[in-house]
């Protein structure tokens, strides 16, 4: 399904939310060579900027030459202004134009130390944090958080605080850093914050397939950018399907060009990582998702999952372009088993 004003499809811009482990350099340029959609991708988070000249900073990761994207922007993990400054400056010299402030990674090893979503809670930290941020940064600055930590009630008082900095863009993944990944996102919550907020919009969470956003265009209407998570991971055509451009695409053509990206995506990183049987584990953390996506999904990812070596890797993925069918928008079926919390 596409959606059915051609003029809508023009008014929306993609974004791909990053994934730690999973969207790294390799993926975003095997992604921008094989499919199209995506207005914008974001680096997983760096975090550990303790220097004006970082070696966390001097990585294929980061560096311009290697990213073969349009626009990327890189995000960081950090509750201290200074450290985000370095950061800005650095990634001004290697040309980046904007950076991401990262306030909803939920995982409690992180979240203890009032970093991403743990800091949801705490708007007077917050607060001297963004004011020692006035006018030191070269560039834009664009912060991705959630609805709090603990309670929704926790963004009414970061509004405020993000309205007074000139925000590039907020993206609020509409959920709160105690549910993780479950349950599902809070549209009410977002519709009621939504005309508070003086930035750019961008809405994160459980955006599936094109029916999602045309609901999502009904319920919000001051938003028209839309960052793709889970969903697209599942089903690379997504951001494209959403925009109607791959409409005339037999599902076994777009299996071929799956196989494609995914062979492409092992064989870079194979190279990269001189052949280094770990890569294996990045490539299963793709397929937890993009298994979804297969008639036979269930022994698609058990085939993958047991695969302990190169040889018994790529068996697994012959098996599973050579007898099974590409179904697509995977994810949204997977959704009956999120436990809500
Ligand atoms: C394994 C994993 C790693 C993630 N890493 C990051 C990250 O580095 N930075 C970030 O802002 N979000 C990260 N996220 C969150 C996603 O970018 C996205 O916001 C989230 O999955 C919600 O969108 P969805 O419901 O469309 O999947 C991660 C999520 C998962 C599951």
């Amino acid at each position: 399904m596409t959606l059915e004003s051609p003029d809508e499809n023009k008014k929306i811009s993609l974004e791909l939310g990053p994934f730690q482990g999973i969207t790294d350099v390799y993926f975003r340029n095997c992604f921008q060579e094989t499919f199209t959609g995506i207005d914008r991708f974001y680096t997983p988070f760096f975090s550990g900027i303790h220097t004006a000249n970082s070696k966390n900073l001097k990585t294929e990761e980061i560096d311009p030459e290697c990213n073969n994207i349009k626009v990327l922007t890189p995000q960081i993990l950090s509750n201290e202004a200074d450290e985000i400054i370095r950061f800005a400056t650095q990634c001004h010299l290697m040309g980046y134009e904007e950076i991401n402030l990262n306030m909803g990674c939920p995982y409690p090893q992180v979240a203890r130390k009032k970093r991403g979503a743990g800091l949801l809670p705490f708007a007077e930290h917050t607060e001297q944090m963004l004011n020692k941020l006035t006018n030191q940064l070269p560039l834009s600055f664009s912060i991705k958080c959630r609805l709090g930590y603990y309670n929704k009630t926790e963004i009414d008082y970061l509004i405020p605080l993000f309205n007074s900095i000139p925000l590039s863009s907020l993206i609020v993944h509409a959920r709160l850093g105690k549910q993780m990944y479950t349950g599902r996102p809070d549209h009410d919550k977002y519709s009621e914050i939504e005309s508070l907020i003086q930035s750019k919009k961008v809405y994160n969470g459980d955006i599936f397939a094109p029916e999602d956003i045309t609901i999502l265009l009904s319920k919000f209407d001051g938003t028209h950018t839309w960052m793709l998570g889970r969903g697209l991971l599942a089903d690379p055509f997504l951001a494209s399907d959403i925009k109607g451009m791959t409409v005339s695409l037999s599902s076994e053509e777009k299996k071929d060009i799956v196989f494609h990206f995914i062979q492409n995506l092992y064989l870079k990183r194979r190279k990269a990582r001189r052949d280094n049987p770990a890569l294996i584990g990045r490539m299963k953390e793709l397929w937890s998702y993009l298994h979804l996506s297969f008639s036979e999904s269930e022994t698609a990812w058990r085939l993958i999952r047991k695969s302990k070596n190169f040889e018994e890797y790529e068996s697994a993925v012959h098996r599973i372009f050579d007898e099974m069918q590409w179904v697509g928008h995977g994810y949204q079926g997977s959704l009956t088993t999120a436990v809500e919390t």
